[in-house]
Order: C-alpha cells, then sequence, then structure tokens
C-alpha cells in the first residue's frame, strides 16, 4: 500500500482534499528558475545537465509542497535523441528542420537515441533520491510527448500555428506519416520505459495537439498511438500509470478514456468538469483544469473557480492542475495560495 496521494489517485481512489501540481511548475514563473537557467546557459543545456535539471525539478517541490515532481524535460527531446536538429530561439520556441519526405523519416535514428537521451535518466535518478529522502510523499511523474504532437512539431517545424503540414499529411501521404509514428512510437516506449527504470513512478503522455483533428484521424493518430504504447508499457512494466492529456479534445475525450486504457486523463482550461465527470468512465481518474490566467489574476477569481471546480469532482478519483502550463507572469504567492484553498477543501 503506497501512502503517496497521487497514486492513491491513480489506483482509483477518491482521495479528499486532492492531491495537486501544475503543468510547466519549474519554470519561468520562478526567480529561482531564472537563475539555474542563467547558470546552465540555456534551456538544452539545462536539459542535459543531470544536476541542474533535478534541482530545477526539485524547486516547486521545496517551496511549495506540491504532490509530485514533473521530470524537467522537454517534449522536443526524442526527436533530437533520433537525429532531428532542434534549437530554442530565445522568445520564439522551438524550431526543428521539418520533415517532409521519406528520407527524412529515413535518417531518424531510433536505435541511437537511448544513448543520447541518457543524461536524462541520471536527472531522474537524482530526482528520485531527494524525494526518497526529503519528500516521501511526492510522486516521480516521467513524460513525453505523444506521437501525433510531436510529430506536428517535428513536420512543421516549429510551433505556433495550426499544424497544417502535419494535418495535410496524414491525408495525401498516410503512409510516410505512418513511418514518422512508427518510428516515434518505438523512440518513445523506449525513451519512457527508461525513465521508469531511473526512478519515474507515473507516466504522462503530453498531446498539446490533439485537438487540431476531425474525429476520425483522432481515432486513427492520437486514441491508437496511445492505446498501443499504453498496452507496451503495462506488458514491459506492470502497475506503472499513466496520464493522458489529449488537449482541446472536447467531446473525443470520453472516448479517449475509455478506449486507451490510461489511469487518469488531464483535462484542459476549456473542458467542463461536470461534464467529464459523467462522461468519462469511473475508473479513469480527471486531472485538471484551473485557466492559468486565473492564477495570474488570484483573488477572489482564484478562489471562486476552484471552488467551482471541486464541487463538480468531489467523490471522483481527482487531481488537480492547471488546464495549460504556468504562464510566466504568475505570482509565486499565487500559487501559495492556491495550494492553501486546496488542502483546506
Ligand atoms: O511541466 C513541467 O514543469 C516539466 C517540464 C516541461 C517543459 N515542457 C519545460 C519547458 C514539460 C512537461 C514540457 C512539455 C512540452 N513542451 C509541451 C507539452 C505541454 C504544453 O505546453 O502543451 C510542448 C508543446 C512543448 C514544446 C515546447 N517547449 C515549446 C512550444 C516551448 C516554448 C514555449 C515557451 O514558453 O518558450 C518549450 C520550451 C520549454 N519547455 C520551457 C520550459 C520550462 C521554456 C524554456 C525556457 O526556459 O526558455
Amino acid at each position: 500500500m503506497t501512502s503517496k496521494p497521487i497514486l492513491r489517485v491513480l489506483s482509483g481512489e477518491s482521495v479528499w482534499p486532492p492531491p495537486v501540481w501544475l503543468m510547466r511548475q519549474a519554470g519561468r514563473h520562478l526567480p529561482e528558475y531564472r537563475a539555474t537557467r542563467a547558470e546552465a546557459g540555456s534551456f538544452m543545456q539545462l536539459c542535459f545537465n543531470p544536476e541542474l535539471a533535478a534541482e530545477v525539478t526539485l524547486q516547486p517541490v521545496r517551496r511549495y509542497g506540491v504532490d509530485a515532481a514533473i521530470l524537467f524535460s522537454d517534449i522536443l527531446i526524442v526527436p533530437w535523441a533520433m537525429g532531428q536538429g532542434l534549437t530554442f530561439a530565445e522568445g520564439e520556441g522551438p524550431r526543428l528542420p521539418p520533415i517532409t519526405d521519406r528520407a527524412g523519416v529515413d535518417r531518424l535514428d531510433v536505435a541511437g537515441a537511448a544513448a543520447r537521451a541518457a543524461p536524462i535518466m541520471e536527472t531522474v535518478r537524482r530526482v528520485r533520491a531527494d524525494l526518497d529522502a526529503n519528500h516521501p510523499n511526492t510522486t516521480l511523474i516521467g513524460f513525453a510527448g505523444s506521437p501525433w504532437t510531436v510529430a506536428c512539431y517535428m513536420v512543421e517545424g516549429k510551433g505556433g500555428g495550426e499544424f497544417k503540414h502535419a494535418r495535410r499529411m496524414i491525408h495525401t501521404d498516410p503512409a510516410l506519416f505512418g513511418a514518422l509514428v512508427a518510428k516515434l512510437e518505438e523512440a518513445t516506449l523506449a525513451y519512457l520505459l527508461a525513465q521508469a527504470d531511473a526512478g519515474a513512478e507515473v507516466l504522462m503522455l503530453f498531446d498539446s495537439w490533439a485537438g487540431q483533428l476531425a474525429p476520425n484521424a483522432f481515432r486513427k493518430w492520437v486514441i491508437e498511438p496511445t492505446k498501443r504504447l499504453r498496452a507496451a508499457i503495462a506488458a514491459a512494466r506492470p502497475g506503472l500509470p499513466v496520464i493522458g492529456f489529449p488537449r482541446l479534445a472536447g467531446p473525443m475525450l470520453a472516448e479517449y478514456a475509455a478506449a486507451t486504457g490510461v489511469q487518469a486523463v488531464g483535462m484542459d482550461t476549456a473542458m467542463n468538469p461536470a461534464w467529464a465527470a459523467t462522461q468519462v468512465p469511473g475508473h479513469v481518474a480527471l486531472q485538471g483544469n484551473l485557466d492559468p490566467e486565473v492564477l495570474i489574476a488570484g483573488g477572489a477569481a482564484l478562489q471562486g473557480e476552484v471552488e467551482s471546480i471541486l464541487a463538480a469532482m468531489r467523490g471522483r478519483p481527482f487531481i488537480f492542475n492547471l488546464g495549460h502550463g504556468v504562464e510566466i507572469p504568475t505570482p509565486p504567492e499565487h500559487v501559495v495560495r492556491l495550494i492553501e484553498i486546496l488542502r483546506a477543501a
């Protein structure tokens, strides 16, 4: 029996007050993150420095007492590890040389990816050792991007748009897109299992651009790859829980929750938690979904929105989170207030 609240929720228990962590809890809203990132030099150098990456992973645990630490890394580390170039231009987000043809897919090196991602596993080991020693009720979450969302960046070469090249390719050249997704699935599975072996207790799949797809494409490129990955994880590491986050899935969230075999689904900001409470199967936990802008506002807005989410989630296996990542202007004292409200719930 575990006493870690997040693991209890993921085994189907309704823990109240609900445990909480925040997407992008380690990041630029924290002065101590900005200092460590400056020391590392760049975002990529921070990701590949196990000592500093472990430090920023633990910063929100120490400051806020959140119930989970999420590995500090990025979903684009998998394409980088397969040999696709990746840079983070200051203030512009990620840039990759776009994959447009078979040669681009063929060049991706799945076998070599594990060695290139090895420093990330060292971060996981360090974080887990610190949690075991100093924060015994805090759960370590490892993660990867889902094949669809990572493929969006690989085909488009950047974010910030509607990923029209990827959305077109699934219809104009499904064989090419399928070959890309197959390689991604293989590399992502190995990457996630390596995190589990290094000490991650939960795995989360970020599918930030799931909401770009029409229902049939959603089934083929979001639900099916997630279901295959989830089954492969279950076969290799029985009992390891998985959280899926098909952002902006709308009503497809219910089908995703029922079909993929994940233990929890993340609700994005636009999701109505009262709808999710009735439509998502009761054995699947829910996670979310405070609007990150409300956390910036604080005050009565924060109090009211938190209460309304809690009212919809009472009695469910539920993990409090935001509907998307913490924004840079978020005052840390508002996060402190949020945790106080939740601990008193
Ligand atoms: O949640 C956490 O605290 C763990 C670490 C984490 C990061 N990115 C750190 C990061 C996680 C889980 C991610 C996931 C991620 N990365 C997603 C899925 C979740 C989502 O936000 O939808 C996506 C789409 C990415 C790709 C990505 N990484 C983009 C588009 C950007 C640029 C955006 C920006 O704000 O600059 C990143 C960079 C990034 N990843 C930062 C952090 C803290 C900012 C880097 C910096 O310090 O300059």
